[in-house]
């Protein structure tokens, strides 16, 4: 139960101050009965606003499909149009705010989660229960034959680091060397570019295609759109 202006400035109708005149004016329902009090206490599940339920009550948690060009920052950086620029508008305002889980570079497209449950994005975030990433490339020049066991091996260290990084499974495509799959089980800073720059093979295009066991085709979206998933894939997601 929240109490009604808490609840329009949790779903971010308005500011909690502002509450009173949208309840003055009528706009706030429970069960179709007018709210006539700031401080009645409301189940979210029950109220209408303007006659329609309150979107996403029980939290936000939805699949993204991040087009090339987009930034994952909340600010516009350099002129560049954010990932939330995507979402419904109301979605910024709510309170907690809606956040990425992880982020993807500007120049990368593909699979993005995103949710408003911050102990979610934490859990989910946690270098500890790394959830596996799958991203396709293209590359300028072909990666080597070698780099697929290289990077199975743990051995392979990135420039300016002191770790190797994990063993992770490459797939090139056996027809064309300049494509393929990278399966990651960890998530350091521009990891994929870094490791095939490393092998001599710059990304010339990259797109993040499953988290988990969630795959970006699955999903049928277009870059650009969004659709809710269920949280309880990436639970225990290997
Ligand atoms: N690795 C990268 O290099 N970029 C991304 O956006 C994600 C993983």
């Amino acid at each position: 139960m929240l109490r009604a202006d808490a609840l329009l400035s949790r779903f971010g109708y308005c500011s909690r101050r502002e509450a009173a005149a949208w309840i003055r004016a009528g706009r706030i329902r429970l069960d179709q009965e007018p709210v006539t009090s700031p401080s009645a206490k409301l189940d979210p599940a029950r109220v209408l606003v303007d006659g329609e339920p309150v979107p996403f009550v029980n939290g936000i948690f939805v699949a993204l499909h991040k087009p090339l060009g987009y930034t994952c920052s909340h600010t516009p950086e350099n002129g560049a149009p954010t990932i939330y620029e995507l979402l419904p508008t109301q979605w910024s305002a709510r309170s907690p705010a809606v956040q990425s889980i992880g982020r993807l570079d500007k120049e990368t497209s593909g699979l993005l989660l995103l949710s408003d449950d911050g102990n979610l994005v934490h859990a989910l975030t946690s270098p500890r229960r790394y959830i596996q990433k799958v991203y396709e490339y293209r590359t300028v020049s072909p990666v080597p034959p070698e780099a697929p066991a290289l990077f199975a091996s743990g051995s392979l260290t990135l420039n300016g680091e002191k770790t190797p990084c994990l063993p992770a499974a490459l797939e090139p495509d056996a027809t064309d060397p300049c494509h393929g799959f990278l399966r990651l089980h960890e998530g350091r800073y521009h990891q994929v570019r870094r490791m095939l720059a490393a092998v001599g093979a710059p990304v010339a295009e990259l797109t993040r295609v499953a988290i988990g066991s969630l795959q970006l085709a699955s999903l049928s979206l277009l870059p650009g759109q969004w659709a809710p998933v269920n949280p309880q894939l990436f639970i225990d997601a290997p």
